[in-house]
């Protein structure tokens, strides 16, 4: 992976990197494996993923043997938003930290602008008077005391960027929100570029395995557009004798982003870094950008959080 995004603090985060979400045990430690050899080096998890164990248990064979030192991985991963309390911060990082077998993290991101609360029927609300400037104040002190080289957001829209960064002493390094050719995000982007907030792209395929995951919990499989079999990506696959996902994550690569693509099929771990031995002309790009159809083809829509939406503060 040879092109960087660079972050407000000088790290240069990979642009492609391996995403872990929906990922676990066996599947996700040989995959792993498989995508440090392919040469990916930024890894995204969580700690609502439960599968930092497993990544830190790769990252440590990797690290010991000695095939990579620290600082050439980028590893990001998030607070809980079950944990999303300023008293909560500190420990949820130190938790974090040692699951993965690590002294820092490269980012540490607030998973989700709302604290979610579990009530005894099982159903999620968002917690009333928690208010997400109150945590950031206490993510910087993670950023302060070292323990997260960057400190970032993911799901925070327009306006709740514009207040965290009326209320803060260290700006957000990036915003990990979903970004994919139908639904492109220009007006967040945009917003987030003019202020030197990086941005992770999540779901940057179109979350191909949501509804197996919603299945999984119970929940009705959606109706989703599918843009490994569009046309248009068809055609300008063909052209560079691509794949249409590594059209896919080549495009957002090229409009500065980072995608973080989860597979862990061995085959597709390679098919999706291998995109830095060509370029998308500006045709191309523009083709692409007229794919845009917006919110309305947004994957994930947090069906599982069952009330949360009932929130005053949830909008996207
Ligand atoms: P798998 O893990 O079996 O490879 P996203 O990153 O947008 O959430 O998409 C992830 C989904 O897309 C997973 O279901 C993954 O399946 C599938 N996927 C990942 N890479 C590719 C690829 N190159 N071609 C087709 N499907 C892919």
């Amino acid at each position: 992976c040879n092109i960087s995004v660079v972050l407000p603090t000088g790290a240069k985060m990979p642009a492609l990197g391996y995403g872990t979400w929906q990922s676990r045990d066996n599947s996700l430690e040989t995959a792993l494996h498989e995508a440090l050899q392919a040469g990916y080096r930024h890894i995204d998890t969580a700690a609502i993923y439960q599968n930092e164990e497993v990544v830190g248990k790769v990252l440590k064979e990797w690290l010991d043997s000695g095939r990579l030192r620290r600082e050439d991985l980028f590893i990001t991963t998030k607070l809980s938003p079950f944990a999303m309390y300023p008293d909560k911060v500190e420990e949820s990082l130190k938790e974090s930290l040692e699951k993965l077998q690590l002294s820092y993290v490269d980012l540490y991101l607030i998973h989700f602008p709302i604290t979610i609360v579990t009530d005894e029927a099982g159903e999620h609300y968002g917690h009333s008077d928690m208010d997400y400037v109150d945590i950031w104040k206490k993510m910087e002190d993670q950023y302060y005391s070292g323990k997260a080289k960057a400190i970032g957001i993911s799901n925070f829209s327009v306006k709740k960027i514009n207040r965290l960064l009326k209320n803060c002493r260290v700006k957000p390094a990036n915003n990990q929100i979903e970004v994919h050719v139908y639904m492109q995000q220009p007006e967040l982007i945009d917003l987030c570029t003019k202020n030197g907030i990086t941005v992770v792209a999540y779901s940057p395929l179109g979350s191909r395995g949501y509804n197996t995951f919603l299945e999984g919990s119970g929940h009705q499989p959606k109706k989703v557009r599918d843009i490994l079999t569009d046309e248009v990506m068809l055609e300008i696959a063909k052209k560079h004798s691509k794949t249409p996902a590594q059209i896919a994550l080549r495009f957002l690569v090229q409009l500065g982003l980072a995608p973080i693509p989860k597979s862990t099929t061995p085959s597709r771990v390679k098919e999706n870094i291998d995109i830095f031995n060509f370029s998308l002309d500006e045709k191309d790009m523009n083709k692409i950008r007229a794919l845009n159809v917006g919110p309305q083809c947004r994957v994930c829509e947090f069906e599982v959080f069952t009330k949360l939406s009932e929130h005053p503060e949830f909008e996207f």
